[in-house]
């Protein structure tokens, strides 16, 4: 296939045999978030420009460097969400959802992009489920955010595979005094640092304290740390989040050095890593940001929030072999007909079996063909019976329904008869299935 004509490179597609993986995560979570209150809310993925600007802020990498942006018709610069807090923001807004102290918990699901360099959980077009509240500014809802989480895990099979990290970062006055602090510290060793954390001294310096140079770590060991400047209300409801969390015994691990790659945190923030993934371990990673509302012209009103990377999620359901074996749907029944007269009939029959048995999985043979290989294609389908119509059956109207997956002997089925008969059928089949016979 010529090279134009290839999906963009991070930009995958998910194909049949995954997306049942994607939708058993989707909905075991959506069931988690129904369960605590959430309601859904969807977005657009396309926003002006000026939102991540101001949301996430200029001199983030994520605004710097990754962003598709582009001029639309009309010469409005326009870019595809790199997350979805911004946007999310933006709409509670814009509906007045906020107004009066209301509290709402909304979650979202879909596709986010970047421009990042593609490599194993880390791509161009990938997903995440976020959640943000709205209005409740205290401790308990950060814990709630990290309980549910720790529920989902569970749920999954996978809580022995991450590992929580906390960290606050304190109120923005707090956070200016420590970034002059750390910029004073490492002014004084510039010459030391990574050519990226030079120029992170003077775009976005808090940044540096994650950075994977192992000499720029090595300066950071005696640099001023965050906590010592901590104010004391900060401080208090970092204690209420942790008291929470030892209250339902979830571990976690203080990361001084944990301050997210997005301008608008302050307070809590938090990432649930694995080791099990290589080098993109960051699962699911939210926290605070109270001060957002007000930046998009709001009135002052506390957010908290955090999104789960679906691809990373899916990968190490696949890694540690949790993907359930039922997740596959194969068909009840397939239909199989020889012969004009009885192709016609076959629909009929087939839909007033599909309006007699709801849910029923039933594939109808398209296409004709010999009887071996309608067979073979009921046989591939999965289906547990093959129902047959040729001329005999037509003109005794009934059909002939064949076991595929144990011995039993072929019988024949009036068509009055047919949707009760085949329930029945379904039955002893699941009974012989559950006492070790394979069908
Ligand atoms: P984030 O840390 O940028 O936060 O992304 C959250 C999660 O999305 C990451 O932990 C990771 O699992 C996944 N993710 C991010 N980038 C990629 C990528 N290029 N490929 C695959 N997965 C990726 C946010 O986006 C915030 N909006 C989270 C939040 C919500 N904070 C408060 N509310």
């Amino acid at each position: 296939m010529s090279k134009s004509l290839q999906a963009i490179r991070g930009m995958n597609d998910i194909l049949p045999g995954q997306t049942p993986v994607w939708r058993y995560l989707e909905s075991t979570f959506a069931e988690l978030l129904d369960a605590y209150g959430y309601s859904e809310i969807r977005l657009p993925i396309l926003e002006l420009t000026e939102l991540f600007a101001r949301g996430i802020g200029e001199g983030t990498d994520v605004v710097d460097k990754e962003m598709y942006t582009f001029l639309d018709r009309n010469e409005e610069s326009l870019t595809l969400r790199p997350e979805g807090t911004a946007g999310c923001v933006r709409a509670v807004l814009e509906h007045g959802m906020t107004g009066g102290g209301q509290v709402q918990k909304l979650w979202y699901t879909g596709p986010m992009f970047r421009y990042e360099k593609p490599q194993k959980g880390r791509y161009r077009q990938f997903h995440q489920i976020g959640v943000e509240v709205f209005n409740q500014p205290g401790p308990d809802v950060d814990a709630e955010l990290i309980i549910l989480t720790a529920r989902l895990w569970k749920q999954l099979g996978m809580a022995d595979a991450v590992t929580l990290q906390l960290n606050s970062l304190g109120s923005s006055e707090a956070r200016a005094t420590y970034r002059d602090a750390l910029v004073a510290y490492l002014q004084q060793r510039f010459d030391q640092l990574d050519e990226d954390s030079q120029r992170r001294l003077t775009t976005n310096p808090l940044r540096i304290l994650d950075s994977k140079n192992a000499q720029t770590q090595a300066l950071l060991a005696d640099a001023p740390t965050l906590h010592d400047y901590l104010d004391e209300e900060s401080r208090a409801h970092f204690e209420g989040l942790k008291a929470r969390l030892d209250a339902v015994g979830i571990a976690y691990e203080i990361n001084p050095k944990l301050v997210r790659g997005l301008d608008y945190y302050g307070r809590t923030v938090f990432e649930w890593v694995t080791d099990r993934l290589g080098a993109q371990g960051t699962v699911c990673a939210g926290g605070r940001y109270d001060g957002l509302i007000t930046q998009f012209g709001g009135k002052p009103t506390p957010g908290v929030g955090f999104a789960m990377g679906v691809e990373r999620l899916v990968l190490l359901l696949e890694t540690l072999a949790l993907v359930p074996e039922h997740l596959a749907r194969p068909a009840h029944v397939y239909v199989c007909a020889f012969g004009e007269a009885a192709e016609l009939a076959a629909v009929a029959l087939a839909e007033r079996l599909r309006d007699a048995l709801p849910g029923l999985r039933l594939l109808v043979n398209a296409g004709g063909g010999s009887f071996k290989s309608q067979f073979k294609k009921a046989d591939k389908s999965g289906a547990r019976f093959a129902l047959i119509l040729g001329e005999d059956e037509l003109a005794g109207r009934v059909v002939g329904c064949k076991p595929l997956r144990d011995d039993s002997e072929q019988e024949n089925i009036a068509w009055d008869a047919l949707p009760e008969r085949l329930a029945v059928c379904f039955e002893q089949a699941e009974t012989k299935r559950t006492k070790g016979v394979s069908v």
